[in-house]
């Protein structure tokens, strides 16, 4: 089984968002490859919008193995912090939320202890963390389930790290034993099947190519090409 994630980050209105998801469900339902994907469980597809678009997404998760997840969550429990979202409000609306992205890490200064405790109230409201790492500097807790690689030079540059690459890179990271190992980072409908045919690599987190509901299910059809 093969993740394919979609990380929108700070994109589209709410028009866009509703259209995404209609034109979105109307393949994914209509998609020969994609029903047999998906009746397989051959790809668990993860969609994440921004906060104010999960509620108009979540009937998407009535489809077979769709699901949706938040883009990042408070490190603090409920109570006196005004603007953050917890995981409180996020637990029965997503299954899962991406922790540690470098644009995080990079413009709200989120260092391995605030991702930590991020982590940390994720998983006690039931929410699976999808990790983003730019590489063997940032910790990975154990409790990780799902760990995904993005080098900060391949992220919206169009400049994918190369397969081989990302497998090295893979060696040097301290992986807990059965999280889930994926890349992002440019890739392109184009360009998925070379990593979701690795035995290596359990998906992908897709950024600019998953803001087309198109280049989205070409990317998921790929998994069936492995
Ligand atoms: P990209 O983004 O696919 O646009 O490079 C990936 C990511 O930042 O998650």
């Amino acid at each position: 089984m093969k993740y394919i994630i979609g990380n929108w980050k700070a994109n589209k209105t709410v028009d866009e968002a509703t259209s995404w998801s209609d034109q979105f469900s109307q393949i994914y339902t209509e998609d020969p490859i994609i029903t047999t994907l998906a009746s397989k469980e051959m790809a668990t597809v993860i969609i994440c919008p921004s906060y104010p678009h999960i509620p108009l997404l979540v009937d998407l998760e009535t489809l077979d193995q769709v699901e949706i997840g938040a883009q990042t969550v408070s490190s603090y429990a409920p109570g006196s912090h005004t603007g953050d979202v917890t995981a409180t409000h996020l637990k029965g609306l997503v299954s899962y939320v991406i922790i540690g992205h470098s644009e995080r890490r990079a413009s709200h200064n989120e260092d391995n202890h605030e991702v930590a405790a991020q982590i940390q109230q994720a998983q006690e409201a039931g929410i699976a963390p999808i990790l983003c790492v730019r590489g063997p500097e940032d910790t990975i807790p154990e409790s990780v389930p799902i760990v995904a690689f993005e080098p900060v030079s391949a992220i919206g540059t169009g400049s994918n790290m190369p397969v081989d690459e990302v497998l090295s890179v893979k060696q040097t990271l301290s992986l807990p034993e059965n999280a889930a190992f994926l890349y992002g980072g440019s890739v392109k409908p184009d360009t998925a099947a070379a990593y979701l045919s690795s035995p290596e690599i359990d998906g992908l987190l897709i950024g600019g190519a998953s803001l087309d509901p198109e280049s989205f299910i070409e990317i998921i059809r790929a998994t069936a090409q492995v």
